[in-house]
């Protein structure tokens, strides 16, 4: 089954060499071709170029993108979006005067989703999960980092892992799965935290790892959750047990969780809303990806993560949308994409290798994934006829995607 498609506007995020990660100025570049093809053999990027070069190409289906841009299909590498109802009240009680913290501290928050999580079933969690993964793939999204973290209990975090589990199995989308036992204290820990993070260490990690349920291990480093202390415990019982740590950090307070993930060789950082000096140089020279979630900012209207700072001291930075039911009910990568240009100071370059091939590093998929090279997962977006690329993060909230291919197939 091949699938070509030719007079493309402008081709996005090409890459000649398999380019796994971009930094600091080169963020700037986004490598295009105008007027150009490319072909998809069965679910594998094999050929493009400029139109000027095409020479009759056979293939089973071709779609004539003229007007159209094409860029690979959107790499998210952080979300919660295995859970259970939804948080809508919580959301108003925000609107009249309760902050987040606030809420949270009256056994509101994660707690309020836990409740929910452990009374449905897996089946139910599955149909719930299911709609909104196929509701982001039609935004355009083609591989997705889920985390457990609702469950709060061993029972009901092996329930979300397995629901991610069979979300990987069944769907088109690349799906990467993340133990998130640490995501706050449930109520019968409330004055025994270090026998809940004995339970994260003995039974969770265990057993997830065992069963292959995750490859990556999450902790919430914050003030009133998890502590730099607590969060060492769990990541050193992760990385024995062959987990790689990708953890929550600095949303509310900056006290050294960015470098205490340097040192357990995180795979990424996300959230960095307050970042301070140490951060940025602990970063440096690290294989870490500092990660921004802009819709959580936008969301619970706190600081925006300081991107300009982070790719001025020549890192790399991606996006991802954090979408859960508290802090960021969206899981749409094109409103991240604007916001990050509108709020953050990025340019659309910066924020498309963002979103694409750095969000597949911070995935660990970026051999794979996140850029127009030979080779590579046809996962691709065909956005409607616009005027350039910049139109894409300027039009915020507009949806100007035309088809979504995953794996050669198309999607939408
Ligand atoms: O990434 N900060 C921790 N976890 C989520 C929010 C969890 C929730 O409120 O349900 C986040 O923002
Ligand atoms: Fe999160």
């Amino acid at each position: 089954m091949s699938l070509l498609i030719i007079n493309i506007k402008e081709l996005l995020q090409v890459r000649e060499t398999n380019v796994t990660i971009v930094k600091g100025n080169d963020m700037k570049i986004l490598p295009t071709i105008k007027n150009a093809y490319v072909l998809i053999d069965y679910d594998t990027i094999v050929e493009y170029g400029s139109m000027d070069d095409y020479e009759n190409i056979e293939a089973d289906e071709v779609i004539d993108a003229e007007g159209k841009i094409v860029l690979p299909a959107w790499c998210d590498s952080h979300t919660h979006l295995v859970f259970a109802g939804d948080r809508s009240q919580e959301f108003v009680d925000r609107i009249n005067g309760l902050t987040y913290e606030e809420i949270a501290a009256r056994g509101g928050g994660i707690l309020n989703s836990a409740e929910k999580l452990q009374n449905i079933s897996e089946d139910e969690l599955y149909e719930q999960s299911l709609k909104r993964l196929n509701a982001v793939i039609k935004l355009g999204t083609g591989a997705i980092e889920i985390k457990s973290g609702y469950g709060l209990t061993v029972d009901a975090e092996l329930k979300m892992l397995r629901v991610i589990k069979r979300l990987s199995k069944e769907s088109q989308v690349k799906i990467k799965a993340t133990l998130l036992g640490a995501h706050a204290l449930p109520k019968e820990y409330k004055d025994n935290k270090s026998a809940f993070v004995d339970l994260v260490i003995n039974e969770m990690i265990p057993k997830v790892s065992k069963e292959r349920l995750a490859e990556y291990i999450d902790v919430f480093c914050e003030k009133g959750y998890f502590s730099l202390e607590d969060t060492e415990r769990i990541l050193n019982a992760g990385v024995e047990h062959g987990l790689i740590p990708k953890i929550h950090v600095n949303q509310f307070n900056a006290f050294g969780g960015v470098a205490l993930g340097v040192k357990y060789n995180a795979l990424s950082v996300d959230h960095l809303e307050e970042l301070n000096n140490e951060d940025v140089d602990a970063l440096k020279n690290s294989k870490t990806m500092p990660v921004a979630l802009p819709s959580c900012s936008y969301f619970l209207s706190i600081p925006y993560t300081p991107a300009r700072q982070i790719i001025d001291a020549g890192l790399p930075i991606a996006l991802a949308t954090d979408y859960n039911p508290g802090s960021t009910p969206s899981g749409n990568m094109n409103f991240v994409v604007s916001t990050a240009c509108i709020k953050m100071k990025m340019t659309p370059e910066e924020a498309i290798n963002a979103a694409t091939i750095n969000g597949a590093y911070a995935m660990g998929i970026s051999n794979q994934y996140g850029s127009i090279c030979r080779g590579k997962k046809a996962n691709l977006i065909i956005t409607k006829e616009i005027s350039s690329y910049h139109y894409l993060p300027y039009a915020f909230g507009d949806n100007l995607i035309d088809k979504v291919i995953i794996n050669g197939r198309i999607v939408l």
